[in-house]
């Protein structure tokens, strides 16, 4: 199975996509992650990327189609298949992308658009926190670790915030997204692949929307 989860800033994709990778044994393929990688390896790419995270503005389309098109072409993609998270952003990177899909054989199922109030989305993004060892993501206030100050998943005592989850980053991240995502939409819209998902309610309940919809793929 080959998806992408999109929505805006905070909507939930990462959340959700960590249920999916367990669930369904796909690879996740995060843009935003890799950026992370390679700025804390602080490679040159890691070093081009900063200057724009860091004003939550999006990095060159070179430079991210060609991160994802090395990805896409490794062998656990094909065999286990893929789940884009924070890509394509723009309109030239959806179409970059089919063409990557066409030239490598493989075939999108679904694009999952996780679908929320833009009102919503200060308060999860300034509520995150992240395991360093793992990137398992948590929430001050709606997903706590199980046992206080350790991560479920790895047992690291050692989490961060995100240096592009400040208000002004935020608002210009959302702004951009806002005004990017709607012809990519469009876009898979017209090839009949979006599902809608409500990205309103618990973890659990859109965990539940999500689940329905790719049991029926
Ligand atoms: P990226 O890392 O993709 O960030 P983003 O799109 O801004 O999205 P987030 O990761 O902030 O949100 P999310 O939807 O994953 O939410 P999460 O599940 O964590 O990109 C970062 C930057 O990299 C970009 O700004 C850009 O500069 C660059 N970049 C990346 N991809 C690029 C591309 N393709 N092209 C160019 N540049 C690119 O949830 C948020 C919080 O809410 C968590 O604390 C979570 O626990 C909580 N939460 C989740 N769901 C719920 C719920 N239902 N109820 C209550 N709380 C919830
Ligand atoms: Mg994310
Ligand atoms: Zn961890």
């Amino acid at each position: 199975m080959n998806l992408l989860i999109m929505g805006l800033p905070g909507a939930g994709k990462g959340t959700q996509a960590e249920m999916i990778v367990s669930e369904y044994g796909v690879m996740h393929v995060s843009t935003g992650d890799m950026f992370r990688e390679a700025m804390k390896d602080e490679t040159e790419m890691g070093k081009q990327a900063k200057a724009f995270i860091d004003k939550g503005e999006l990095v060159p389309d070179e430079v991210t189609n060609g991160i994802v098109k090395e990805r896409l072409a490794k062998a656990d993609i094909r065999e286990k298949g893929v789940l884009l998270d924070g890509y394509p952003r723009t309109i030239e990177q959806a179409a970059a992308l089919d063409e990557m899909m066409a030239d490598l054989g493989l075939k999108l199922d679904v694009v999952l658009n996780i679908d929320v109030d833009p009102s919503i989305l200060v308060e999860r993004i300034s509520g995150r926190f992240i395991c360093r060892n793992c990137g398992a993501t948590y929430h001050k206030l709606n997903k706590l670790p199980k046992v206080e100050g350790v991560c479920d998943v790895c047992g690291s005592r050692d989490f961060y915030q995100r240096a592009d989850d400040n208000p002004e980053t935020v608002a210009t991240r959302i702004d951009i997204n806002e005004k990017q995502s709607a012809p990519i939409l469009t876009h898979y819209r017209e090839l009949g692949l979006v599902k809608d998902v409500s990205g309103m309610g618990k973890i659990d309940e859109i965990k539940t929307s999500v689940k329905e919809i790719l049991s029926a793929i």
